[in-house]
């Protein structure tokens, strides 16, 4: 879509972006607009960038130059409280699943909402229940510690704390590594 048509800004903006590590590039000038209620798929080889460029955008790593916008907000201008706010809007699979081992799977899952005081831990424990279901675990799931898990179940987890807070940005790195084509189907389409 010709983001000329619409008044409406992207939803992810990206202008030059760069990121190197020492003397290795490793993001050289990305450019790119994410419409609204689109879907955007990157697609490179191992060691291209893709994490880095995710990680850039979360707010978790610092470009070297360029800009980041969402909804027209300059992401890289904001305070560190409005950057906050910001991530809580994303949800993110990370790629290794990123799950806290010390953790049971129902406070996996509903971390980001007890850190913010969103929820009880009796609420966010049923709540887990469901959100478990919703990816296709048995809700008593929730009882088990990362480590009891199947590496598809782990990467389960990841997907149903990456859509706990609903949230209006949902980046899936590598989203079926691990797991089946039926699940797999599922993400893509
Ligand atoms: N914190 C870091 N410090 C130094 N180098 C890093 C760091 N993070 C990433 N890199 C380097 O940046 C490059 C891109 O890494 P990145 O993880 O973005 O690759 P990727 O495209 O996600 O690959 P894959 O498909 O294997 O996940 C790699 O060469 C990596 O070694
Ligand atoms: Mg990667």
């Amino acid at each position: 879509m010709d983001q000329s048509m619409t008044s409406a800004p992207p939803k992810i903006r990206i202008r030059d972006l760069h990121k190197s590590f020492g003397d290795k590039k490793v993001l050289d000038g990305i450019s790119l607009d994410v419409p609204k209620g689109t879907s955007f798929v990157i697609i490179g080889g191992s060691g291209s960038g893709k994490s880095v460029l995710l990680r850039c955008i979360l707010g978790l790593m610092t470009p070297d130059s360029g800009s980041i916008e969402i909804d027209g907000e300059d992401v890289l201008a904001a305070s560190a409280k409005r950057r906050d706010q910001l991530r809580s809007e994303i949800g993110m699979l990370f790629q290794n699943g990123a799950l806290f081992d010390s953790l049971p799977v129902w406070e996996n899952v509903t971390f980001g909402l007890l850190a913010l005081n969103k929820l009880t831990r009796t609420t966010a424990r049923a709540k887990a229940g469901a959100i478990l279901e919703q990816v296709g675990l048995a809700p008593s799931v929730g009882d088990l510690f990362p480590s009891e898990l199947s590496g598809g179940m782990q990467k389960r987890v990841g997907l149903a704390r990456a859509i706990a807070a609903q949230p209006n940005i949902l980046f899936f790195d590598e989203p079926t590594t691990g797991l089946d084509p039926i699940m797999g189907a599922v993400i893509d389409g």
